[in-house]
C-alpha cells in the first residue's frame, strides 16, 4: 500500500496547495490512501464542513486535527457524523466525534488514529501514549495497518512517542509544527516515522500566517489575531509504502513563489 500523508493545510492559501499540486501527485505517484492534517484549512483555525467536504473532494481518505479541531462553532454539527474526520482520540470520553477510525481500501483495514501531545500544548488531556496502548488493544488483530497523526509541539515527545509504538503502528507522523523536519526514518521494529511532515499553506509566512502579526505580538506581547498569510505556496507531504517486503518513506516538497 502507498500512503501519502499532507501536513497541516493552513486556509485558502493552503487548498489552493492542494487544488494546484494534488491532482498531479495523485496521477504520478498513485498513492492508495491519503491523510491530510485540516485543523486549521478554514481561515486558519479549525474547519468548516464546506472546507471539509471541498477536501474529500480532492481524494483525501481521512482528516485529522488537534487543538484547533473545535474553532469553527459549526464543528459540534457535523464532527458526530462524519467519519473521515478524527480529532485527538486523548480528549475525555464525552467529547463529540472519534479519536481513530477504521477505513477499508483495496481490500486492506486502514487504522488511522488521531492523539493529541501534552508538552506546550496547554490542554490537559489523557496520556498519549496510554491511549496508543489502549486502542492498539482494542484494534490490533482486525486491522492491516495501523497510522498515527501525533500532533505535538515538543520534538522529544513526538520521538518519544515514535519509539514507544515502533513494531505496533505502521506509521506515526507528526503535526501542529507546521515546519517540516529532515528525520524521516523506518524506526528499528518497522514503523515509518517523521517528526513533522511540514505545512501546506504560504511560502513567505509565520507558520502559515501573514508574517507582520506574529512580529507585532512577540515585540509587544499583546494578543494579536492572525490571519493567514497569501502570495505562494507550499507543499509538504510524506509518501509511505509498506508492504510484506519493505518499507519506504519519503518527504514531497512542492513550491510555488
Ligand atoms: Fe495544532
Amino acid at each position: 500500500m502507498r500512503f501519502l500523508i499532507i501536513g497541516d493545510v493552513i486556509g485558502r492559501t493552503g487548498r489552493k496547495a492542494l487544488k494546484e499540486f494534488l491532482p498531479s501527485l495523485i496521477d504520478q505517484e498513485k498513492p492508495d490512501f491519503i491523510i491530510a492534517n485540516g485543523e486549521n484549512a478554514a481561515g486558519g483555525f479549525g474547519i468548516t464542513k464546506k472546507v471539509f467536504d471541498e477536501l474529500i473532494s480532492l481524494g483525501i481518505d481521512v482528516i485529522t486535527s488537534g487543538n484547533h479541531i473545535w474553532d469553527k462553532k459549526e464543528i459540534v454539527q457535523f464532527i458526530d457524523q462524519e467519519e473521515r474526520l478524527l480529532r485527538p482520540a486523548n480528549y475525555p470520553p464525552s467529547a463529540l466525534g472519534r479519536g481513530y477510525g477504521i477505513y477499508k481500501k483495496k481490500d486492506k483495514k486502514i487504522a488511522v488514529i488521531n492523539i493529541m501531545g501534552r508538552v506546550f500544548m496547554g490542554i490537559p488531556l489523557d496520556c498519549p501514549f496510554r491511549t496508543f496502548d489502549e486502542i492498539y488493544e482494542r484494534i490490533k488483530d482486525s486491522v492491516d495497518y495501523i497510522i498515527v497523526d501525533l500532533h505535538a509541539e515538543a520534538t522529544s515527545e513526538k520521538m518519544a512517542f515514535g519509539y514507544y509504538v515502533d513494531g505496533r503502528a505502521d506509521i506515526v507522523f507528526g503535526t501542529h509544527s507546521h515546519v517540516p523536519t529532515a528525520d524521516e526514518q523506518i524506526l528499528p521494529k518497522g514503523t515509518a516515522y517523521i517528526t513533522d511532515v511540514g505545512l501546506t499553506g504560504a511560502v513567505h509566512s509565520v507558520i502559515g500566517m501573514k508574517i507582520e502579526q506574529p512580529i507585532q505580538k512577540f515585540l509587544t506581547g499583546m494578543p494579536i489575531k492572525y490571519d493567514v498569510a497569501t502570495g505562494g505556496y507550499l507543499f509538504h507531504g510524506l509518501l509511505v509504502e509498506k508492504d510484506e517486503k519493505k518499507t519506504e518513506i519519503r518527504r514531497i516538497k512542492i513550491k510555488k513563489e
